[in-house]
């Protein structure tokens, strides 16, 4: 069974691990971990299946607007809904904090990533030209109005 909830310190070894498997530039450990203790605009969840972390997500709150930084999931994992999971519970938990958007940047190459984005309500609204330094692809900035 999925389970969604908060991410602590604790979960920060296998965040960082899924963060390197899935990523080509990961974030540092460290610097998954300020963002799990130091950053108070910062909230992450991870996702769990039969107890083990398959996923994680993340967002940072700025004023009315939802900050989506990443969302990654295990590659034995994926298609079964975990990364849909995380973004609902990314998305309802910036309507709890009153958040009237949410944002990201995704590589414009990443079409499992847009779909997934543009099937629970982002639209693309611009483009940061040659946005990822290791490859200059551009990022396409998407928008989701949340109500
Ligand atoms: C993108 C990613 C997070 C999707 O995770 P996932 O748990 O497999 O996604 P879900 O099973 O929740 O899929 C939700 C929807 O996303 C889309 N999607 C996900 N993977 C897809 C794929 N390989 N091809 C096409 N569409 C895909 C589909 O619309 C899917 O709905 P469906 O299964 O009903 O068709 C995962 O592939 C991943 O970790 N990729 C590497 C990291 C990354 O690119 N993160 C996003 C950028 S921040």
């Amino acid at each position: 069974m999925l389970t969604i909830r908060r991410a602590i310190f604790d979960d920060l070894d296998k965040i960082a691990a899924i963060e390197k498997e899935c990523f080509t530039t990961p974030w540092s450990e460290a610097s998954l971990g300020t963002e799990l203790t130091l950053n108070a605009l910062a909230r992450y969840f991870v996702a769990e299946i039969s107890g083990e972390i398959v996923g994680y997500g993340g967002m940072w709150v700025i004023a009315d607007e939802a900050h989506i930084t990443n969302i990654a999931v295990s590659s034995n994992y994926r298609r079964q809904g975990v990364a849909r999971g995380i973004l609902h519970k990314l998305l309802d938990t910036a309507k709890k904090e009153r958040c009237k958007a949410a944002t990201l940047e995704v590589r414009v190459g990443n079409t499992q990533a847009r779909r997934l984005y543009e099937d629970s309500g982002f639209a693309p609204v611009g483009i940061r030209p040659k946005y990822y330094y290791d490859t200059n692809e551009d990022a396409l900035i998407m928008w989701c109005v949340l109500e």
